[in-house]
């Protein structure tokens, strides 16, 4: 059950403050953090090739247990050899557990101490999740960090739920590990909470004697303002294991990203960069810009000249502006693929102002810029 510690070491190279520079390694290759993870929901990030993935430097891809337990079914992921030989991306793999998605996806039926029954968003039918299950198909989907299952209370939420939710959430991270036979899958317990700082300390109480390899900051970016949100990233992440990656789970803007550095994080995800990108939105030094307004339709210039993304080394802002007004799919793909590249470039400089002791005057220069420019 328990995977030799080697295999996902955390070798921390640099620090500046609470944030630091690591390089985790995993069975499929080892990545520098603070790292974002693009989402691939249902085995794929929606629009962008895995060759195309690689090109901007992702590192490790999420990919959902709740998804892909229904359709496909893992087992036919399984009979690809998992996740790589399914989806043809040959780096690391993270899949989130089920639960969040079948509780934000609003399918949910019940939920009981052995798990939840929802309603398939595919074909209707009511399918059981439980942590045994969960780990069954993470097993087989055959991610190198899987997640545990845990419940993410909806916000706002009863302070009384979210504390008995968050000693469930511990006994079924039990149930996922007694269950656990894969020794290349590292398994990252969640800390839950809400923004209530006695409980998160409460839930850190109960979590971090398990001695998961990795652990995540859950149940946050579900409504809270970021006032809200960003006490209880620096809270928790402040008492969690120095030695082991933190996660902070579904964040997010790229404000947050440099939050979430500066808090001590190191592993990010959000469908923020490809679903902004989708609805014609594109992330730039200077703010987000909106392909569908009047401007960028005649403006010869990339989307960002200082990005070396394939869109921005070929196309005018003018001529995406056009795809997506054309509604082509080439422009969503296009925004997507430079939205990911974006935030990879973000916490790649984040990485560097670590290094150089410079992190606090690189976020205050990074922050002054994006949010004058923004529209
Ligand atoms: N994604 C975003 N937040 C959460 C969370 O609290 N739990 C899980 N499993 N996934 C998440
Ligand atoms: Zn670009």
């Amino acid at each position: 059950m328990r995977q030799n510690a080697l295999m996902f070491e955390f070798q921390v190279e640099s620090r500046d403050g609470r944030a630091r520079v690591a390089q985790f390694h995993t069975p499929r290759g080892t990545v520098t953090t603070p790292m974002f993870m693009p989402v691939g929901t249902q085995g794929t990030v929606k629009g962008v090739s895995p060759q195309e993935l690689l090109d901007i430097s992702s590192q490790m891809i999420l990919a959902n247990t709740y998804h892909l337990m229904l359709r496909p079914g893992e087992g036919l992921v399984k009979a690809h050899g998992g996740l790589p030989g399914f989806t043809a991306y040959p780096g690391p793999f993270l899949t989130d557990s089920g639960g969040f998605q079948v509780m934000s996806l609003g399918h949910m039926r019940k939920i009981t101490e052995e798990g939840v029954v929802f309603k398939s968003h595919v074909d209707g039918r009511m399918v059981d999740l439980s942590p045994e299950r969960s780990v069954e198909v993470q097993e087989a989907l055959g991610a190198d960090v899987i997640m545990a299952f845990d419940e993410c209370p909806p916000f706002p939420a009863e302070r009384e739920y979210i504390g008995s939710s968050l000693e469930r959430t511990v006994r079924w991270l039990e149930r996922c590990l007694t269950v656990k036979s894969r020794p290349e899958q590292a398994l990252f317990a969640i800390v839950q909470g809400g923004i209530h700082l006695d409980l998160r300390e409460r839930s850190l109480e109960l979590t971090l004697p398990f001695h998961t390899p990795g652990l995540a900051i859950g149940g946050l970016a579900v409504g809270e303002s970021k006032e809200e949100m960003y006490p209880a990233v620096a809270f928790t992440a402040q008492r969690l294991p120095d030695d082991r990656p933190r996660y902070l789970m579904g964040v997010g803007h790229p404000e947050d990203l440099v939050a979430g550095i500066a808090l001590g994080v190191d592993m990010f995800d959000c469908v923020y960069p490809t679903r902004t990108g989708r609805f014609g939105y594109a992330l730039t030094h200077d703010g987000r810009l909106n392909m569908n307004s009047s401007a960028p339709r005649s403006e010869l210039g990339p989307i960002d000249p200082e990005c070396d993304c394939y869109a921005c080394r070929h196309y005018s802002r003018a001529y995406l502006a056009h795809l997506v007004r054309a509604e082509e799919m080439l422009g969503p793909r296009m925004l997507s693929l430079h939205n990911l590249r974006y935030l990879h470039r973000l916490v790649e400089e984040a990485r560097q102002a670590i290094s150089a002791g410079a992190l606090q005057s690189w976020a205050t220069t990074w922050a002054r810029r994006y949010f004058k420019g923004s529209i």
